[in-house]
């Protein structure tokens, strides 16, 4: 009986100092100790060797022994996974922060910006207009009758649930709801999406960006036209660039022309970029035909305008020397972080 206490005694200090190190030891106390072959059940099978008198105190010495390796085997366990809990939780404050990348604005809002904030020191305002338009907007009021050659010159994409709709092919749409509204005189700068059905390639995409411009009042002649885009050319490239302007056509102005800059990278000279000629196309412009203010309502023997329209890419890609329109959408963000949003 002395014996047995005294075993008692030494597991009870065996179990006081038990601490595992991970769940294999825990385990293995909980077989050794709590298990049905274990130490504390063996030890309840010795109940029966103990004589009557003294079973009382052997009992309860027994049952204070189950207790001591039952409540080690919680308190070690709980103690095993607050350990893990803090470990996965800790925050290594030695660890370099996560990246914080900071973007930048795409290369054709950048250009836009700029372009719009030069003709808005003229006193032009941006004005918007849908990017799907009916026929009458982006063709037929622009002096574009159904049959007109010019139509060919911007196929575009038309909407299958009702063939009068199409995706625009330039916002000059944008001018013929303006001029329609009848507030005169109209100063406004269009920037926006346009759509052609084109093959991609290095040249042409299925949609890029144009900025259109209009001024009506009474009195408006080429001279404007062109002061207007000498200040812009000087502006936007620069006070030594040269300009030049040809005749062109379009249905919706008349006269019509095409306007040169001199080409930024040879300075003039003739490169690959300007095919050796010196000069690069920038934009069409023209005075407004009359029947595109008769289609709008707007008297023609009293008042006259000018146009322009030009691509946002075309400008970008001459301003920073950029070869492939695909690049404006391909979301690489090599190429688009070269761009500042200045
Ligand atoms: N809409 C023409 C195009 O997309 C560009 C243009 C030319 C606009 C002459 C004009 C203009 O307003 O007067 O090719």
């Amino acid at each position: 009986m002395e014996g047995t206490l005294k075993q008692i005694q030494a597991y009870a200090k065996e179990i006081n100092a038990f601490l595992p190190k991970d769940e294999q030891e825990l385990e293995g106390f909980r077989i050794r100790f709590l298990g049905t072959k274990g130490v504390v059940k063996s030890f309840f099978g010795e109940m029966k060797n103990v004589p009557a008198e003294g079973k009382k105190s052997f009992g309860q010495t027994l049952n204070d022994f189950k207790k001591l390796a039952e409540e080690k085997y919680e308190s070690a366990k709980a103690a095993l996974n607050g350990t893990k809990e803090e470990s996965s939780h800790a925050i290594d404050l030695t660890l370099p922060a996560e990246p914080h990348r900071l973007g930048a604005h795409h290369p054709v809002s950048v250009v836009r910006k700029q372009i719009t904030d030069i003709f808005s020191h003229l006193g032009f305002v941006i004005a918007e207009g849908p990017e799907i338009e009916d026929d009458w907007h982006n063709f037929t009021a622009l002096n574009m009758p159904p049959d007109h050659p010019a139509r060919d010159m911007q196929d575009t994409f038309y909407i299958s649930r009702n063939p009068e709709w199409v995706l625009r092919t330039h916002t000059s749409s944008v001018q013929v709801r303006v001029m329609e509204q009848g507030k005169l005189p109209i100063r406004i700068i269009c920037p926006g999406r346009v759509f052609r059905n084109e093959t991609i390639s290095a040249r042409a995409h299925c949609f890029f960006h144009q900025v259109e411009g209009l001024y009506i009042d009474e009195d408006v002649s080429f001279a404007d036209l062109k002061q207007t885009l000498y200040f812009f050319v000087k502006e936007m490239f620069g006070e030594n660039t040269g300009i030049r302007f040809r005749p062109s056509f379009f249905p919706f102005t008349e006269p019509s022309a095409e306007m040169d800059i001199s080409c930024l990278i040879c300075g003039g000279k003739g490169c690959a970029v300007c095919k050796h000629t010196g000069w690069v196309e920038i934009l069409g412009c023209g005075m407004v035909h009359p029947n595109v203010l008769e289609n709008c309502r707007i008297d023609s023997k009293k008042y006259t305008g000018f146009a322009f329209g030009m691509g946002i890419e075309r400008i970008a890609m001459l301003k920073y020397q950029i070869k492939d329109l695909r690049l404006f959408s391909e979301n690489d963000i090599r190429f688009l972080e070269q761009f500042t949003g200045a």
